[in-house]
């Protein structure tokens, strides 16, 4: 009998941001597809109470606090686990957003805050798990981007510059990494509904946005979270420095996002 596609048994994950959204139906169906998930969460009762959870289901998912940002902070997590768990195969770095502001009320820590959470913080895990991967042959390093890399969003300036960052930091890690079998890759989101949304989930708002998103819905985190499984697996190991864009084809259309301007989302 072939295995089934996507089969993560025996693989070892850290999800950075695990414990709600998009991390958190990353974690979801990587431990389902037999991966040892460890969440790397800043808060940590919201991680363990997902890890429980999942532990009802026979999933293997654990967890560690992760609010250091930096190079250091990043490294002695990532070697804790791989020692722990006894190797290292994928890294997600999800954890990301920013603190809106025009470009006129931003200030340095705001940018910096959002550099460092959503494009510095990709370098230092990649940079933490290599030797891991390297060890093994085999690795999958993975970043949640979004489609502001691409399309303007009023407010969020420093987001789309991090996020493009990140986008670029995928092709050219990828590059360097291609001859030992580890690929990097990123997955860049569109809409996506989840719980505690804020403005976007009031009824009237979201109906308004689904009549331009050409699928007619906003995604779900699971929709991001299939993607990344793909990424993740072995089946996926001819694509390396790519973002697939899962946005329901809201970026096929020339005016993009301007709606959101329009609608001051
Ligand atoms: N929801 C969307 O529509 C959407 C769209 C495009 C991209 N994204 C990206 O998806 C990822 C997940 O976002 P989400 O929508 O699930 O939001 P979320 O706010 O639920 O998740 C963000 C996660 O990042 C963690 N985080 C934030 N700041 C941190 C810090 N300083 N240190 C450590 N952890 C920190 C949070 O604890 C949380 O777990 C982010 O990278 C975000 O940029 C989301």
């Amino acid at each position: 009998m072939p295995k089934p596609p996507f089969d993560l048994a025996g693989r070892v994950a850290i999800v950075t941001g695990g414990g709600r959204g998009i991390g958190a139906a990353i974690v979801t169906r990587l431990a389902q597809a037999g991966a040892t998930v460890v969440i790397a969460n800043r808060t940590l009762d919201v991680a363990e109470a997902l890890a429980r959870e999942l532990a009802v289901e026979g999933l293997a998912v654990h967890c560690v606090p992760f609010d250091k940002l930096d190079r250091n902070g990043l490294r002695v997590m990532v070697d804790d686990i791989a020692r722990q768990y006894g190797r290292l195969d994928i890294v997600v770095h999800n954890a990301g957003g920013c603190p809106w502001s025009s470009l006129e009320d931003l200030d340095e820590a705001k940018l910096d805050d959002t550099l460092a959470l959503n494009l510095n913080a990709s370098f230092w895990l990649a940079q933490a798990a290599i030797p891991h991967m390297r060890a093994i042959g085999f690795g999958r390093i993975l970043v949640t981007s979004s489609v502001s890399a691409r399309v303007a969003m009023g407010g969020g300036a420093h987001y789309s510059a991090a996020k493009a960052g990140v986008n670029a930091f995928i092709r050219g890690a990828a590059f360097e990494l291609a001859r030992d079998g580890i690929t990097v890759n990123g997955v860049e989101a569109g809409f996506i509904e989840k719980p505690g949304r804020g403005t976007m989930s009031a009824p009237e708002t979201k109906a308004k946005l689904e009549r331009f998103i050409p699928v007619g819905q906003m995604g779900s985190a699971d929709d991001i979270a299939c993607a990344m499984l793909y990424l993740a697996s072995a089946e996926a190991k001819y694509v390396t420095g790519q973002t697939i864009v899962v946005d329901g084809g809201s970026t096929l259309p020339e005016t993009g996002f301007a709606v959101e301007r329009q609608w001051g989302l």
